[in-house]
């Protein structure tokens, strides 16, 4: 729910400035900064969660095992090549036995079906590293990116955010219309059905071919949740930039569509995010960028993504601080449902 969502995610900016003073260098903080330091939350004291992840990852990877042992329990990554999982064993299997001994799993799988089938037989919580469909993690770091970045985003009164009581040092963040453009792949889908929520614009733009729009499991998701009505869907990317506070996009090819190169590079040609295309759309001049990563200079050129507008590497850092926030109350309180977990 948007309640649960920004919940996590002001947990998240709460461990990140709980969290960042215990790494700095020793004798560096101030000593009445030093004196107010806090331990990070231990709730995964002696637990072990399970990355069982059939993909590659540099991000996802880093951030579950730097954050569960800030959490004080340590993750175990389980690759392709190292267990039984698709050789010798079914998902249904793997599942209650890596569930009878870790206390999470976190899993990054190919078919979405698979990460069902886990969720389905394992004793413990399953949660979404990256599947066909959905990559739900990404877009809480995006958020959290954004709520950090609020005041770039103030037009009414420019350098103050609204803090609210119930979190207050979490910074509010108005209303925005974030452009989307490219495929319609894992990391949009989760900002198709969170950002509409949330009470944010979205505006697509992806190539007609129904292959690159969004699968019917997923716009039934879009649909019931309501979040269709905030959302624009073209094939011009110029089109979808128009007013945009904040430009988004990802690879044009996902992992595991490596075959596919040559006809979606010719697919996605002219939808690359540059000053010139945001220019002649119209974006909000003050626009800036977001992007999971890893990145292709198809999407992008250099001088968007090194380029002032960028906060592609701020939302890269805070893959760290939404993943501990979720193993903290996931695996650590069990304190969320399975199903957000699941998208
Ligand atoms: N953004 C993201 O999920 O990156 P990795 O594939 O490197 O984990
Ligand atoms: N859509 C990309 C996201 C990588 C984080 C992929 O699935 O490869």
């Amino acid at each position: 729910s948007p309640v649960q969502i920004r919940r996590l995610v002001a947990h998240a900016h709460h461990l990140k400035q709980v969290t960042v003073p215990w790494l700095q260098p020793q004798g560096t903080l101030a000593p009445k900064a030093a004196s107010k330091l806090r331990l990070p939350s231990q709730s995964l004291f002696n637990k072990t969660i399970a990355l069982l992840f059939s993909k590659r990852s540099t991000r996802t990877r880093v951030a579950a095992e730097t954050s569960a042992s800030l959490l004080g329990g340590r993750a175990l990554f389980l690759g392709r090549e190292d267990i039984q999982l698709g050789v010798n064993e079914t998902p249904r299997d793997t599942a209650r036995v890596i569930g009878g001994m870790c206390q999470g799993i976190f899993a990054r799988v190919n078919d979405h079906s698979e990460i069902e089938e886990l969720a389905k037989y394992s004793p413990v919580p399953v949660l979404n590293a990256l599947s066909s469909l959905w990559h739900p993690t990404q877009v809480l770091a995006d958020l959290l990116t954004l709520h950090e970045h609020a005041n770039l985003f103030v037009t009414s009164s420019p350098g103050k955010t609204k803090r609210t009581s119930q979190s207050p040092n979490f910074p509010e963040l108005r209303p925005l219309t974030i452009a989307y453009v490219g495929d319609s792949a894992n990391v949009l889908h989760d900002m198709l059905v969170t950002y509409p929520r949330l009470g944010h614009q979205l505006r697509v733009a992806s190539p007609e071919d129904k292959k690159y729009r969004a699968p019917p499991e997923v716009w039934r998701r879009v649909e019931e949740l309501g979040c269709d009505q905030r959302i624009w869907w073209g094939s011009d990317p110029r089109q979808a930039v128009t007013g945009a506070d904040v430009v988004v996009t990802d690879t044009w090819i996902s992992m595991g569509q490596e075959a596919e190169k040559e006809e979606r590079l010719k697919a996605f040609s002219g939808y690359q995010v540059t000053e010139e295309l945001c220019r002649e759309g119209g974006a909000n001049p003050d626009w800036k960028f977001l992007h999971c990563l890893p990145r292709k200079q198809d999407e992008v050129n250099d001088e968007v993504f090194y380029g002032p507008r960028s906060l592609a590497f701020p939302e890269a850092d805070n893959r760290k601080w939404t993943i501990m926030a979720i193993f903290d109350l996931l695996f650590g309180k069990w304190d969320l449902t399975e199903k957000l977990a699941l998208s």
